[in-house]
């Protein structure tokens, strides 16, 4: 097996975007940070060497991991944090997968500056007829004029809602339409005639995003690193920690200059960021003069969906579908042995007196997972798991919500669900083998935009969604159980469900979260413990000699 070296060193590099200047944390002086291109199969190795004054861990998000637990990053889940002057190797194989990941900074808010592409080639050429000539990465970002420890420490002191980002970004790039930021444009060339793979990377922390290229349709072929029945459109949704790969041909007459733009889906008018992020294609025979940045251009791509286009999001998500050939087969469990319902949301919690609380009705803005705000353990919670210390952690997360399943109303508060969250670090705990689902129910309190769900360790099948309430004896009819996507984050709809189903093949502690930072923070969060099983080879490897003490 061949083996890839990589080193990464977090350091400080002052950075400029809307003409301010801040220090930011990088790896390797980059933003946004190098890009990791390995085979299919190789051993990969990632040497991380911490040279700022702050904790750090590193995630491979949607990498599986098999066996290799220590190497996934989430700090307190599956390992302590690297300190200051540490380092620590991520050592790991790319087994079985291909295709665009990502890969981010796992504690804290880092992943704001410190997240790259991740990027698999495949062992097989790739099942889509179109033959491709070139990658572009598109990578989504946010910026903040101010420091992002002080807009995560401000909104967990206050329990209101954070501060919103001050730009969005296209690898690290705000684009003209923000304040200052005309030469901090992306124009990507492009020739006419030939087909590009655009690799697309949703980094955001907090919004999901929608895309598209005026004049130019999109052909959706992978996302989360899974193959897709292929399918065009005119625009997509990305959420974050979601990846997509899509085909473009450059076939436009005349030549000129085109307009990529992202910009958030959100389904109320909450004060959120709603700015746009754009950049350009340009074709190769246009002339610019002296490379000149265009100005702002008149026009936002008519194909854009709007801010509050829930029809398009919905439609959107209901096409993907898996591959399911011979080549690719899709391995979603037909029958399963466990089910469980969990709603997933905003919790308050009352203001304890000489307290100032920021959130909704003078309350304290908490997340949570039936009704259990999660907690980071001191030790993390793999270590506890191998060295059977059975301390900082508990396998007993309620598998119901606690409240009659109802989930349509809009006021906690008047209603009196998810009120006072429990604190806790619950987590499920399953046999190795285990063929899991969970739903995923949306409480629709105060919220405008859909939660995207990330599980590590495991891809799963989307087998059903909706709007509304689950229903246990309904819903599970309507599965699809032949060709579901298959990926390692879902985007939940708002006011609605998801049901997932997991082989949970591989042993060790997997963290599931809600990919919104400011939703992981405040606890929407917990973890599925996979035991190792009778045989050697469904073991969890050894801790490395170099992990990381707490
Ligand atoms: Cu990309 Cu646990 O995260």
């Amino acid at each position: 097996v061949p083996t890839r070296h990589f080193q990464f060193n977090l350091e400080w590099k002052k950075v400029t975007r809307l003409c301010h200047t801040k220090q930011l944390l990088t790896i390797n002086g980059k933003y946004p940070g190098p890009t990791i291109i390995v085979n299919e199969g190789d051993n990969v190795q990632v040497k991380v060497t911490n040279r700022a004054a702050r904790n750090t861990t590193i995630h491979w998000h949607g990498v599986r991991q098999l066996r290799t637990g220590w190497a996934d990053g989430p700090a307190y889940i599956t390992q302590c944090p690297i300190g200051t002057g540490k380092t620590y190797m991520y050592n790991f194989t790319v087994t079985d997968q291909r295709g665009t990941l990502l890969w981010h900074a796992h504690y804290s808010w880092q992943r704001a500056s410190v997240y790259g592409a991740f990027i698999i080639y495949p062992r097989m050429p790739p099942p889509f007829s179109a033959p491709v000539q070139d990658h572009i990465p598109i990578i989504f970002g946010e910026w903040w004029n101010a420091d992002v420890d002080a807009v995560e420490n401000e909104m967990m002191l206050y329990g209101g809602g954070p501060n919103v980002s001050d730009a969005y970004t296209i690898n690290g790039l705000p684009g003209p339409l923000y304040p200052c930021s005309i030469k901090d444009t992306l124009i990507q060339t492009v020739e006419r005639g030939k087909t590009y793979l655009l690799r697309i990377i949703n980094a955001a922390l907090n919004d999901e995003l929608f895309f598209a290229v005026a004049n130019h349709t999109l052909t959706v072929v992978e996302i989360d690193s899974v193959y897709t029945k292929p399918f065009t459109t005119s625009a997509i949704m990305i959420a974050p920690g979601q990846t997509t790969n899509v085909l473009l041909t450059a076939n436009q007459i005349p030549d000129g200059m085109f307009v990529m733009a992202a910009r958030p889906y959100l389904t109320s008018v909450f004060p959120f960021d709603n700015s746009t992020t754009i950049g350009f294609l340009k074709y190769n025979t246009t002339k610019l003069g002296r490379e000149k940045p265009p100005l702002p251009p008149s026009s936002l791509p008519s194909n854009l969906p709007s801010m509050e286009d829930t029809a398009f999001a919905t439609n959107f998500s209901n096409q993907l579908r898996s591959l399911a050939s011979t080549d690719y087969p899709c391995n979603v469990p037909k029958e399963i042995e466990k089910r469980v319902i969990t709603t997933i949301g905003l919790s308050l919690q009352d203001c304890h007196v000489n307290e100032t609380c920021k959130g909704y009705r003078n309350k304290r803005f908490y997340a949570s997972m039936n009704n259990q705000s999660f907690i980071r353990p001191s030790r993390s919670v793999l270590e506890s798991h191998y060295l059977k210390l059975n301390t900082g952690y508990a396998s007993d997360f309620p598998e119901k919500p606690p409240n009659v399943f109802n989930y349509t109303g809009v006021d906690p508060v008047a209603e009196n669900i998810n009120m006072n969250p429990e604190f806790s670090t619950r987590l499920l705990e399953v046999p190795f083998g285990t063929k899991l689902e969970i739903v995923l129910q949306d409480t629709n309190f105060l919220n405008p935009e859909n939660h995207p769900i990330h599980v590590h360790g495991h891809n799963f099948f989307i087998v059903g969604r909706g709007f509304g309430n689950f229903d246990v004896y309904k819903d599970p009819a309507g599965y699809n159980l032949v060709d579901p996507p298959e990926r390692n984050t879902v985007a939940v709809p708002v006011g609605g469900w998801a049901a997932i189903r997991i082989n949970a093949d591989n042993p060790g502690v997997w963290f599931i979260h809600c990919h919104l930072e400011e939703h992981t923070s405040w606890g929407l969060a917990t973890g599925f413990i996979v035991k190792s099983g009778p045989e050697s080879s469904q073991c969890l490897l050894p801790p490395p000699s170099d992990l990381p003490p707490c």
